[in-house]
């Protein structure tokens, strides 16, 4: 399963693909105002230092404009994927996009049938954003589970990239279905990085080693 971070925030970007876990990036026009500063430079910036797929997302709203400015985001770079939402306007320019050889990625997926028509309309990836179905009383996992059994049906390319990823057992939970790509809020990949046992053991290790050979270490587990 690939791990890409839900960010427009370079700074959080560039701590954990030090760590190497960072396979691409979503980004979103809140997200990008989240970050603040000058969007463009934001897109660049992130395009640049991560290798993997960068989705930048359309704020057009027909479908001429959409491929336009697709064409426009591309030029951040190859691994530039441009973000359509998933409306009629969306799919025609997910078709045109892709058929130049431009990757798509459909976003504010809901259901399943919504999924089956953008993998139809050619996109590299479907994002359902589970959190949000979660949110309305029903069970954004189950979409997961139907998307991924259905593409395997019928050998569809297209990946299901699970979004409005909340905490980590969603994380476990898509990847138990075979989920192709998870996209984390920053937040939701530090928490996946600790456990109490993890701190204890080390607090452990460190104490004896000072107590055995009176010094101390450089190292503090309470800055993990
Ligand atoms: O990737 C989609 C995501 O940014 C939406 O997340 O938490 O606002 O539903 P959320």
């Amino acid at each position: 399963m690939k791990i890409f971070l839900d960010t427009a925030d370079i700074g959080l970007i560039k701590r954990y693909n030090d760590m190497g876990l960072v396979d691409g990036i979503t980004t979103n026009p809140s997200l990008l105002a989240k970050a603040g500063g000058n969007p463009a430079d934001a897109m660049a910036e992130i395009s640049d230092v991560i290798k993997g797929d960068v989705s930048l997302e359309v704020v057009a709203t027909d479908s001429d404009a959409m491929v336009e400015e697709g064409r426009r985001l591309r030029r951040y770079g190859d691994n530039v994927v441009v973000k359509v939402p998933m409306t009629p306007d969306g799919l025609a320019a997910c078709r045109r996009l892709s058929s130049e050889g431009i990757p798509v990625n459909v976003t504010l997926i809901f259901s399943t049938n919504q999924a089956i028509l953008a993998a139809k309309a050619g996109a590299r990836y479907v994002s359902p954003f589970i959190g949000r179905i979660d949110d309305t009383g029903h069970d954004g996992m189950q979409l997961i589970e139907d998307l991924v059994g259905i593409f395997q049906n019928y050998g569809f390319e297209t990946q299901v990239l699970v979004a409005s990823v909340r905490h980590p057992v969603h994380v476990k939970e898509a990847a138990l279905l075979g989920a192709d790509v998870v996209t984390l809020p920053p937040a939701v990949l530090e928490k996946m990085l600790h456990h109490p046992l993890t701190k204890i053991g080390l607090d452990n290790f460190l104490a004896d080693w000072a107590k055995l050979t009176g010094q101390g270490s450089s190292y503090s587990s309470s800055s993990s």
